[in-house]
């Protein structure tokens, strides 16, 4: 099937521009989602095969490791037809409190040749309140093929120094639909959230949202919601010490490592277009934090991995440095739609192996 579609659907995709050719994905799986008994047999085939391997993890039932990267689904328009792909979670967003365009156009660049994109999006997305009207017409928690996670970031239009308020208040009106949330500090996209990611700023945001975590839980007589931060693939080891502390003593449940980059590797310095980096060249940069992340904590902390995932092996790597789920994008556009279920089943029979 890969083959198939590298052969014959990636070149009439790729004549797309990538932004076209994206909304296309989308159109098709809210199409795919229209009927039902479709996706059923193909999350069947695709989600739950024989000697599927599903994972639990922040009280959580992952049908099998591999996720769907934020990014994809900006605006929770396709996340319910995902399964049908075999992806064992999908994280939606960015969403941000305020509706907001993102970038002028055009903002995303595939270079084929090295398996890559360049993005910057800027977070386009309708806003957290219209983002919650939608999830709360969908399946709610618990009744869904797969988890589902929110990934929440700061509006272009809201001051570094009241990014807090920002987060806070996009937590409170998406935490109830979803199954993890994912705070973003690490988008190259926004100007200045990365500064987010200094240790005085970090301790406010991470400090502030356990807090109402916790008043949520306990006004509802509900369990508090696994809460994730996505880092930055361009940490230094003392900037990603800081953060460890930081994630450790918040009581955050995990850490998604990474982001994409916005450093350039020696052989693509040529590449002309400013933005975040994903797809191969990140691989390395991403599976080294992964696994720093997995000696510094000694595994004490889940860490999603995800960055320029391309193939079973590279997933594989991710898994022996430590990670507990993988997330995918940029190897889909280059792989396919059923890339995922591809990498899912080579994982889960590469476990069973083992034990
Ligand atoms: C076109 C595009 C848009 C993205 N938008 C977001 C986003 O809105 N929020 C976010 O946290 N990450 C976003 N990302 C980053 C991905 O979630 C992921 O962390 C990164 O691309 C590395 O994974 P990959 O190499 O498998 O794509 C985006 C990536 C791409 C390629």
């Amino acid at each position: 099937m890969g083959n198939l579609y590298e052969k014959v659907f990636r070149p009439l995709c790729f004549t797309q521009g990538a932004e076209e050719a994206h909304d296309l994905a989308i159109h098709a799986l809210r199409l795919l989602d229209t009927i039902p008994f479709a996706v059923r047999i193909l999350e069947r085939f695709n989600l739950r095969p024989r000697n599927s391997a599903p994972v639990h993890l922040f009280g959580l039932d992952f049908p099998n490791c591999v996720g769907l990267a934020a990014g994809f689904d900006k605006n929770a328009l396709a996340w319910s037809a995902l399964g049908a792909l075999g992806f064992g979670h999908a994280e939606i967003g960015t969403v941000t409190l305020h509706a907001q365009d993102g970038n002028p156009k055009p903002r995303v660049f595939r270079y084929p040749a090295h398996e890559a994109v360049v993005n910057s999006f800027g977070f386009p997305n309708p806003g957290a309140e219209v983002v919650a009207r939608r999830l709360s017409q969908a399946p709610g928690k618990g009744v869904r093929c797969i988890p589902l996670g929110i990934n929440i970031g700061k509006s272009k239009i809201t001051p570094l120094e009241e990014a807090v308020t920002d987060y806070l208040a996009s937590f409170r009106l998406l935490a109830d639909y979803a199954d993890f949330m994912v705070v973003n500090i690490s988008s190259p996209n926004t100007p200045g959230l990365r500064e987010l990611q200094g240790r005085d700023r970090l301790t406010h945001i991470l400090g502030t949202l356990r807090r109402a975590n916790l008043d949520r839980a306990a006004g509802l007589g509900v369990k508090p919601v696994p809460i994730l931060l996505k880092i930055a693939p361009d940490l230094s080891f003392s900037q990603l010490d800081d953060i460890l502390r930081l994630v450790a003593e918040n009581g955050f449940d995990g850490i998604v490592a990474t982001n994409t980059t916005i450093e350039r590797p020696p052989h693509l310095s040529a590449l002309e277009r400013t933005g975040g980096l994903s797809g191969r060249p990140l691989f390395k940069k991403s599976l080294d934090i992964v696994r720093y992340i997995a000696k510094a904590t000694g595994g004490k902390i889940p860490v999603i991995g995800c960055g320029g995932i391309c193939s079973v092996e590279d997933a594989g790597r991710f898994m022996d440095e430590g990670a507990s789920l993988v997330q995918i994008f940029t190897g889909m556009i280059y792989r396919g739609p059923f890339f995922p279920a591809q990498v899912a089943r080579a994982l889960a029979w590469h476990h069973r192996k083992w034990v």
